[in-house]
């Protein structure tokens, strides 16, 4: 199958490409290289464009005809980033797809998956959340997900269109094969926060918030191997029409799909599985909450195993090796010297 993913020189986007090669299809990517990488598109077939460039997306429909679906993750996605932005998150993210999912739907591009988050979700007692658990995005970068989330349901409602949103949980290590991983300079998120503490560019980890209502004190998330949330991608596009069969309401146009371990971990166990990894203490103190933090969520994870028989296989342990082990090769490839 021949899959257009927008955003595919991204983190993810680059991570689903591999997958989708590994498993025999085509990824087409779509990618203005606002954030992403061009060393992570090479050997692909890539158009450098903005997914609100009509012409191009015409250009892309012409010269692949064959695409069956699209898997829509370019965005902006840095949260503080996003409160000092908002404009530009709004139009980078909400706009820009909702200009972009019309076309694709005037070119005949019924099939949609789309990259969402557990940012989405509110706070709920024992933090396990399911699909209809209530939601409250935090930021306005989660807001912008929310919004894209109706746009796409009320899209697919009113034409032949059919979407599903995939709720990411916390994707951690990168490609096994060490063709991609996390780009982003200064990384801000846990593991990659724990990896630039172990190979000296940052002098110390922070745990930040001990005083959650969690078993530890520290905050719990769903760290899901991006290996494995690539795997989701490929399951989704085979099994789309499927999918929409198996569902409770296989009339309903429009799903929304878990993608986590099912498996809460807090910071302070995520310290000591990685100190395991790496083989040695790292250096860490404990610090009060960010603004904005909250204790967290994961997942309930039984609707992807259900409807796009999925389910995350990799450990904790092996995303933290391969995140220290592309943490390494990075400074090389992504000419990260500095
Ligand atoms: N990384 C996470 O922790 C996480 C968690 C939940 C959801 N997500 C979602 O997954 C998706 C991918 O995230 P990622 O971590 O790979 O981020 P990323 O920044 O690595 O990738 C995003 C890609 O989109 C491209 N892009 C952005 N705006 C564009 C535009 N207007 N036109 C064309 N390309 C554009 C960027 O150049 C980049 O390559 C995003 O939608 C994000 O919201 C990520």
């Amino acid at each position: 199958m021949k899959v257009l993913i927008t955003g595919g020189a991204g983190y993810i986007g680059s991570t689903i490409a591999s997958a989708l090669e590994d498993t025999g299809h085509t990824p087409v990517i779509l990618d203005s290289l606002i954030t992403g990488r061009i060393e992570f598109t090479r050997g692909r077939i890539f158009y450098h464009a903005d997914i609100a460039d009509t012409q191009a997306l015409e250009t892309i429909f012409r010269e692949h005809p064959d695409i069956v679906a699209t898997i829509h993750c370019a965005a902006l996605i840095i949260v503080p980033e996003s409160v000092a932005r908002p404009y530009d998150y709004y139009k980078e993210n909400v706009s820009k797809s909702l200009e972009m999912f019309h076309t694709l739907d005037r070119l005949g591009c019924k099939r949609v998956v789309f990259s969402s988050s557990a940012s989405l979700y509110d706070l709920v007692p024992g933090f396990m959340v399911r699909e209809d658990s209530p939601l409250k995005p935090g930021s306005p970068y989660a807001r912008t997900k929310y919004m894209m989330e109706m746009i796409l349901a009320d899209l697919c409602a009113a034409s032949e269109m059919r979407g599903i949103s995939l709720r990411y949980f916390n994707p951690i290590g990168a490609d096994p094969q060490m063709r991609s991983g996390l780009h982003i300079q200064h990384p801000t998120l846990v593991l990659g926060l724990l990896v630039e503490t172990a190979l000296g560019r940052k002098p110390v980890f922070d745990i930040t918030g001990t005083h959650w209502p969690t078993r530890d004190g520290t905050g719990i998330r769903d760290y899901v191997h991006v290996w494995d949330l690539a795997m989701a991608h490929v399951k989704a596009v085979e099994n789309f029409d499927a999918a929409f069969a198996r569902s409770e309401r296989p009339d309903q146009p429009y799903l929304v799909i878990n993608l986590g371990t099912g498996q809460g971990v807090t910071v302070r166990e995520i310290v000591n599985a990685f100190e395991k990894v790496y083989g040695q203490e790292i250096n860490k103190r404990e610090m009060p909450p960010r603004p904005g933090d909250v204790a967290g969520a994961y997942a309930n994870a039984d609707t992807a195993q259900r409807l796009l028989g999925w389910k995350a296989e990799l450990s904790l342990e092996q995303s933290i090796a391969d995140a220290l082990k592309w943490g390494e090769l990075r400074v090389k490839l992504l000419d990260y010297t500095k």
